[in-house]
């Protein structure tokens, strides 16, 4: 530390696991400047707003929180307050001006600046907005790939059973609804040594697995000429004490014979594949620009789940593109029942500035837009619950990751002779399971970062609960991804 009074930081993540990712760079970089985390504004000195673009509503929430937060401000002058992210990148100055008290606007290409901004503005100066896209590669002009990203230990930032690692930036597919190439900038690969580096440094802070992260990891290092995506996630799988790798998100007009045999041949790749679909109508894929039809995306997930049997897929789907009749859209059902996903994300298609869409004609109303929303989330919940319920009576190994909500006490389920905890099954399906007082069962703080086997007893909407097999030595159990024991 180099600085005496101890100060804190607040900062709100909102948005994808990009911004999950950035907010620990900035947190450690903050950390080097005095800052301590904390999770109340009334107590933080410094509150940044970690911003997501990606809808309306995302970037209404952002709004409304600064405002929030600037009103707080009247009574607290010395409060900082900073929005980084990318409605930061895409409004710039417009947000000084919009919202007085706000002290600065950080781009997402320049978040490495921050410490000097925050000595700046401890020093009286502000407010300050950069949203600048500097032509280097941004892994290797500053502090991003310096000591703090790559050597360990990492600092206020670290610890956690699960981490992420970000392999890539940017994105160069301009998919026609999409606002992230405007806000994240062009792709850019970080070089392989890095990332394992960085990989190494979570493990020796206790991290067990990691999820790679990039708009579009299936094109990582093309345009570098560094080593290709499947190269890469087997130096990463070569880091000891490393259990389990997953990657997002992968974009299906890119994924290789090479990726597909990754899956054959790396035992730390868990058993899941987010592939995000948005279409089953190919009309409504072209229009989108995202350069693969329906049929192609399920010839792909059958060679994934001929190489690895049990994968489970999930996906994202927009509902209401312009231009999307009844009929595209229960092209979309039909691919949702022939694919069958473990589970789904889905979104009303909603108009961004910068992204093309927003001038197609044949709006879709906001009335049908909700009704094929809500008809979708149905639709899935049924397939989900089928995939689920056939579960029940396997036994899936679990990464434990802590206590789950109820297990912390929350709500009246509160019970503390049955401590709950969660974790993931590598299809990276949610499992709670209780442990019981006694002393055949382990100690619940132990447990922590352990692959477990866990006995599934029942399907709930969204995870599943289980309970630790009565004569298994859970300390000493251990699988990989998920290749041997997929359920
Ligand atoms: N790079 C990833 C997705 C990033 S954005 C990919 O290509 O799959 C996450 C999801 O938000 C997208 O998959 C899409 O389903 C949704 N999304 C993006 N822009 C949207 C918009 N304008 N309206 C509604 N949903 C959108
Ligand atoms: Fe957006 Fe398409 Fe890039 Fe994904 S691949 S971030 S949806 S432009
Ligand atoms: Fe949102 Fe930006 Fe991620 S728009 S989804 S935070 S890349």
């Amino acid at each position: 530390m180099t600085e005496k009074k101890l100060k804190r930081v607040m900062i709100q993540t909102l948005g994808c696991q990009m911004n999950v990712y950035d907010t620990g760079r900035m947190t450690d970089m903050l950390y080097d400047l005095g800052y301590e985390p904390t999770d109340s504004p009334g107590k933080a000195d410094l509150v940044i707003v970690n911003t997501c673009a990606i809808r309306e509503k995302a970037e209404q929430k952002v709004l409304s929180s600064l405002g929030r937060l600037c009103a707080i401000k009247q009574k607290r002058p010395n409060l900082l307050i900073a929005v980084a992210g990318c409605v930061a990148q895409q409004q710039s100055e417009k947000l000084c001006q919009r919202f007085e008290g706000l002290d600065l606007v950080l781009g997402t290409r320049v978040i490495h600046r921050l410490p000097d901004y925050v000595r700046a503005l401890e020093n009286g100066k502000g407010p300050i907005a950069d949203v600048e896209m500097p032509e280097e590669n941004v892994f290797d002009n500053t502090g991003l790939r310096s000591e703090a990203e790559t050597q360990p230990p990492l600092k206020a930032s670290s610890g956690g059973v699960s981490r992420y690692v970000t392999i890539m930036r940017g994105c160069d597919n301009f998919c026609a609804y999409c606002v992230v190439p405007y806000v994240r900038g062009w792709e850019t690969s970080r070089p392989p040594e890095h990332i394992v580096e960085e990989v190494r440094a979570l493990v020796s802070a206790g991290a067990k697995e990691v999820t790679l992260l990039g708009q579009n990891v299936n094109s990582y290092g093309k345009k570098e000429g560094l080593c290709s995506f499947p190269r890469l996630l087997e130096l990463v799988s070569g880091v000891d004490g490393l259990e389990r790798i997953r990657f997002v998100t992968s974009h299906p007009k890119d994924l290789s014979d090479e990726l597909v045999e990754a899956f054959n041949r790396i035992d730390k790749l868990c058993s899941h594949i987010h592939l995000p679909v948005q279409s089953g109508s190919d009309s409504v894929l072209k229009r989108m620009n995202r350069k693969y039809g329906r049929q192609d995306y399920m010839e792909r997930i059958e060679k994934l789940r001929s190489v690895r049997p049990g994968i489970a897929v999930t996906t994202d789907v927009i509902v209401g593109f312009p231009g999307e009749t009844e009929h595209d859209f229960e092209m979309t059902l039909d691919l949702l029942e022939q694919v069958k996903f473990d589970t789904l994300f889905a979104f009303e298609y909603s108009d961004r500035p910068q992204a093309p869409a927003r001038r197609f004609k044949e709006k879709v109303s906001a009335d049908d837009k909700k009704a094929r929303l809500r008809e979708l989330l149905n639709y899935q919940a049924g397939i989900t619950r089928q995939i689920y319920e056939g579960l029940v009576g396997s036994i899936m190994d679990v990464l434990v990751e802590g206590f789950s909500r109820r297990g912390r006490g929350a709500g009246d389920e509160k019970d503390l002779n049955k401590p709950e905890m969660t974790g993931r099954s590598p299809q990276n399906r949610i499992v709670n399971f209780e442990l019981e007082h006694s002393t055949k069962q382990p100690d619940p703080g132990q447990l922590v970062g352990k692959i477990i086997p866990v006995v599934i007893e029942r399907a709930c909407a969204n995870s599943l609960k289980g309970k630790l097999p009565a004569d298994e030595p859970a300390a000493e159990y251990k699988s990989k991804g998920g290749k041997i024991h997929a359920a």
